[in-house]
């Protein structure tokens, strides 16, 4: 899979298993925002899902419903037969485990160093010995091209290597899903590659299912396995990488093209012609 044609959209779509996650009309609105309205999605056990969408759209709240930090208005997310938004905090624990997630800013603990945020997953959820979590947070660190770096601090660390930090903490507990919130956002292309053919790998290797949040379309045509676009409170395209970016729906292809509409544009152009006027 990370062979010459990993880029490429060649590349052969893993069919998935069973549903891992279904969510079942959820509607979730802030006040009088109303952000998802009657969303119903089933995510397949072993395949990278793809969510796209402008900004504002219910993305990382998507996210955060299935992981059970947000819970909805009205219907149901549930995750592996289990109701998340019903569960009591015990069981919340058990399903909590088995969810990595890179959120949109790499959260990383400050007052504590690269090991220490990676071990602490370990320490709040197993009773792993010392030698046990050590062993693991060197082997994932490894994974993710850190080896060695337990010592350092968050702070003085690039975006790129916070991110592959943040990366190993979420998968420290061997999670079954993995949930990243825009993991190639401010990155530069060869690191955005690096952490692109880490999310191949630890779904082709390990059978981690994935569900990644990004506005890099180049990103999205490489991993997906299928994509999705949220739009309005809604999804309005979904499918393959190549049955979706060949689709003929003008908010798919202007949001693929990254072009703004003509009243986008006229906005823009009244405000610039107002502060002509105003200087
Ligand atoms: N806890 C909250 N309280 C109030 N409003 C919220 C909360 N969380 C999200 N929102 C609002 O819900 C909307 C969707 O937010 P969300 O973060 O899901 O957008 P997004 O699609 O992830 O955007 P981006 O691409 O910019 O990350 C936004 O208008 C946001 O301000
Ligand atoms: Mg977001």
């Amino acid at each position: 899979m990370l062979g010459p044609e990993s880029g490429t959209l060649a590349r052969e779509h893993r069919p998935g298993g069973d549903t891992l996650v279904r969510i079942d009309n959820v509607y979730k609105s802030f006040g009088t925002l109303r952000v998802l309205n009657g969303v119903s999605l089933e995510i397949k056990r072993g395949q990278t899902t793809v969510i796209i969408g402008p900004s504002g759209t219910g993305k990382s709240v998507l996210l955060k419903l299935i992981v059970g930090l947000l819970k909805p208005d009205r219907g149901n997310v549930f995750y592996d037969e289990q109701c998340v938004n019903k569960m009591t905090p015990a069981q919340h624990v058990q399903v909590r485990k088995q969810i990595g997630f890179l959120f949109q800013m790499s959260a990383l603990f400050d007052s504590m160093d690269v090991g220490q945020n990676v071990e602490f997953p370990l320490v709040e959820h197993t009773d792993m010995t010392d030698a046990e979590r050590d062993e693991r947070v060197d082997r994932v660190l490894r994974m993710v091209g850190l080896s060695g770096l337990q010592r350092k601090w968050p702070g003085s660390m690039s975006g790129g290597q916070q991110k592959r930090v943040a990366l190993a903490r979420a998968i420290v507990l061997e999670p079954s899903l993995v949930m990243y919130d825009e993991p190639t956002t401010g990155l530069d292309p060869i690191r955005a590659d690096l952490i692109n053919e880490l999310i191949i790998a630890l779904n082709t290797k390990f059978g981690i299912t994935s569900i990644v949040v990004t506005h890099d379309m180049a990103s999205a045509a490489k991993i997906a396995d299928r994509m999705l676009l949220l739009y309005d409170g809604n999804i309005i395209c979904d499918g393959d990488p190549e049955t979706f970016l060949r689709s003929e729906n003008p908010l798919v292809q202007r949001f693929i093209q990254g072009q703004a509409d003509q009243i986008e544009l006229e906005s823009i152009q009244q405000g610039l012609g107002d502060k002509d006027t105003d200087g």
